[in-house]
């Protein structure tokens, strides 16, 4: 058994040696960069972070930084990478251990993952990979992964635990993150959900699926899922040259973000008469419509948008009140607010200087 471990780990890592991916922050042994990495990779493909991992790091260069930042300039950096959660949990889980941990981020793993927004994949992979620590790191590629090895048809409490023991047996003791790694990128690159790759595979010796015809069947390939799909219209309610927009509220989807006013129209009703009542619903005005933008669609990971704005004006002049904080400004003003990427497609739509009226 001890044998069979052992070489478990050295195929793997020296497969991992020759074949990994570079990605930056790889080179990096300073645990804020890695924390910082493996948080923006939650849900989120590597191609996509290094942009964002390299901006947030010219701006916030060390955990201090982010810990004394506004929570908006944090979210500024973010903007277009989704998952706004992630960046407001990464700031309050940066000032307590600032505060609390004199500024070194804890290695007992009940800790760290006390912090908001560390769930079990992203301590073991912090600790992993900045400490050598050997917790496994179980993210979506090594399930499956782990799946072939195994056998297994379906992912069940019972058989993630399986799956957690045979790792913990297996984890490399001197290169834990690596070993984590070097699956992630065997899950990437060789054993892909719908191509195995078998004849590439350095781990093929221990895997129970490559001993069948159609590896590719472990685990059961899930069903894609339908998302419901809402019309949405917005408003630019002008005066004087700016425009009104709203910040959401921090529990809501998108929290900390701004936004335009508007909403989704409901069943049956027109778009004109559905911006006039979230209007009055929100803003406590009246406005009147004029040009409208062409659509645009949107897909967030539970639902898809199509959205498109009216230009609006106040109709009986009373002022706004709205329990959003809420701001006027011009369309020079939009670089310096978080908006959601929808809005950034419905603002490329505008001709800011001839369509305003
Ligand atoms: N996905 C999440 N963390 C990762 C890492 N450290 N390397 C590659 N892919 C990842």
């Amino acid at each position: 058994m001890k044998h069979e471990n052992t070489l478990f780990s050295k195929n793997l890592l020296n497969w991992y040696d020759i074949n990994k991916r570079t990605l930056p922050w790889r080179s990096e042994s300073d645990p804020y960069r890695i924390w910082l990495s493996e948080i923006m990779l939650q849900q989120t493909q590597t191609e996509r972070v290094s942009h964002y991992y390299f901006k947030w790091l010219k701006r916030f260069p060390s955990l201090k930084s982010v810990a004394k930042a506004k929570e908006e300039s944090l979210l500024k950096v973010w903007e277009g990478l989704g998952y706004y959660n992630r960046c407001r949990n990464f700031h309050s889980a940066a000032k307590t251990v600032i505060k609390d941990y004199n500024g070194k981020i804890p290695k007992e793993f009940k800790l760290f993952k006390s912090l908001p927004g560390i769930g079990d994949y992203t301590a073991a992979a912090v600790l992993s990979i900045a400490f050598d620590i050997p917790f496994p790191a179980i993210d979506g590629n090594i399930k499956r992964v782990m799946a072939r090895m195994l056998r297994i048809k379906t992912i069940t409490k019972y058989n993630f635990r399986r799956v957690q023991k045979e790792l913990e047996n297996f984890i490399d003791k001197t290169r834990p993150g690596d070993f984590n790694q070097a699956l992630m990128d065997l899950g990437n690159q060789v054993c892909r959900p719908n191509q195995a790759h078998c004849y590439a595979c350095p781990m093929k010796s221990f895997c129970r699926a490559a001993q069948t015809d159609h590896p590719e069947q472990y685990p059961r390939p899930e069903l894609s899922k339908d998302i419901p799909h809402y019309d949405v219209v917005l408003g630019l309610i002008w005066k004087k040259g700016r425009f009104l927009i709203l910040k959401r509220d921090n529990r809501k989807h998108l929290g900390g973000l701004w936004e335009l006013p508007g909403g989704k129209i409901d069943y049956r009703e027109s778009p004109e008469k559905a911006l006039i009542r979230e209007i009055k619903e929100e803003c406590n005005v009246d406005v009147i419509l004029g040009k409208n933008t062409d659509p645009i669609k949107h897909r967030y990971s539970h639902f898809a948008i199509t959205v498109r704005a009216f230009h609006c004006q106040l109709y009986n002049g009373k002022k706004v009140f709205s329990n959003q904080p809420n701001r006027w400004i011009t369309p020079q003003q939009i670089i310096k607010f978080p908006f959601p990427k929808a809005n950034h497609k419905l603002f490329a739509k505008i001709n800011f200087d001839a369509d305003n009226i």
